[in-house]
């Protein structure tokens, strides 16, 4: 357990059909109550637990975690626990700009932002909403000049929606100081109604940049990293391939998950967490919820994107976590 993603909120301003569809999340959807979050407080007693056994990272997601209110808050009181040295956070980069400066003065280390496309029309069907690809650029050339660096883009990409961008992107991205990531489009939660003929292997992306501007490969930063790295052989800066369908990463997966409600999922993929909230609200202390961790995390066994080619497509009955619930 080296890295810990924290989602601060279920709620989120878009809606990518791919993680949080609309006739799904609508009007009806009964998102989690204020009293059903953990506090800020009660998130920092999880990671003092954490730092204690190896947690140096930590990334915070939602939803839209600029959406959860005071969230510098929560910043600087993670970046005040020994053990700590790396906090991040991903987002879709709406609420960006105007709060990268107040981020990085609370100590927040960098940001990723998701940005699916530069064109209008794309980006519209890719968020389901009418979103321009400027305030997102707004939001990331801010957290750039912020010093929240080196900030990563995440374009998940989706045949016959968005593939057609890839190119762009790379054109836009390159010589630009902000590192691009290809996402393969991933079969997470129960309710975006994934098919494999939407997903854009990384291969396929990788052969269509590397005829137009020859690459190079790049050690990994770290060992479990999700993206393998790559460079322009020109001088053009670094882009990033994540390749969880046709090259699963399970085997040196480092990290674990906190819902924004307290329970801490040892998968992407799972379909049920482990209830911490119960433990922080009861009597017990730091010691007690150290000791859960510990045995939540040397009972973990998962490694659901190296099984998945050889299991059914769909299990009924079984939903997994949504992608809103848990950040990715
Ligand atoms: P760095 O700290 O910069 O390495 O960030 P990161 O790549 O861990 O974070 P980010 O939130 O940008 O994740 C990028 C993508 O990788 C997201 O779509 C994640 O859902 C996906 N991803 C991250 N961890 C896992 C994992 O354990 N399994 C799978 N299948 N995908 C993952
Ligand atoms: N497949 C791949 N990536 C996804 N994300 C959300 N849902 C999916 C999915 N089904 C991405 C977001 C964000 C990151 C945390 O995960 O776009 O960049
Ligand atoms: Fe919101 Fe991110 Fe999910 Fe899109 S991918 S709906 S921006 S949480």
């Amino acid at each position: 357990m080296r890295d810990l993603r924290i989602s601060v909120t279920d709620r989120c301003n878009l809606r990518c059909p791919y993680c949080m569809p609309r006739e799904v999340f609508g009007e009806g959807f009964r998102f989690l109550a204020r009293e059903e979050l953990l506090s800020f407080e009660e998130i920092t007693r999880v990671v003092e637990a954490m730092a204690g056994h190896g947690v140096a990272k930590v990334r915070l997601t939602g939803g839209e975690p600029l959406l959860r209110r005071d969230i510098e808050r929560l910043v600087e009181m993670l970046a005040g626990v020994t053990g700590i040295s790396d906090i991040a956070l991903t987002t879709n980069g709406l609420l960006l700009a105007r709060s990268a400066q107040r981020l990085r003065d609370a100590g927040l280390n960098r940001v990723t932002v998701s940005l699916d496309a530069l064109d209008p029309a794309a980006l519209r069907s890719m968020s389901d909403a009418a979103v321009s690809p400027e305030r997102i650029l707004e939001g990331i050339h801010a957290a750039s000049d912020a010093g929240l660096t080196p900030v990563k883009v995440n374009m998940v990409v989706r045949r016959g929606q968005n593939d057609h961008c890839v190119i762009g992107m790379a054109e836009h991205f390159r010589h630009r100081p902000e590192i691009l990531r290809f996402i393969e489009y991933m079969d997470v939660g129960s309710t975006n109604g994934w098919r494999a003929e939407e997903v854009v292997p990384a291969g396929e992306i990788l052969a269509a940049i590397e005829a137009r501007w020859p690459l190079e490969p790049m050690p990994p930063v770290r060992e479990g990293e999700v993206a393998t790295r790559y460079r322009y052989r020109d001088g053009g800066g670094e882009i990033g391939m994540i390749h969880s369908v046709t090259d699963p990463f399970c085997g040196s997966c480092t990290r674990a998950r906190l819902s924004a409600d307290g329970q801490l999922f040892t998968c992407l993929f799972a379909h049920a967490g482990h209830d911490l909230r119960a433990v922080l609200r009861s009597a017990g202390g730091a010691e007690k919820l150290e000791r859960r961790l510990l045995e939540i995390w040397a009972g973990r066994s998962d490694r659901y994107s190296a099984e998945r080619a050889g299991r059914a497509a769909a299990q009924p009955g079984e939903p997994k976590i949504e992608m809103s619930y848990i950040g990715g």
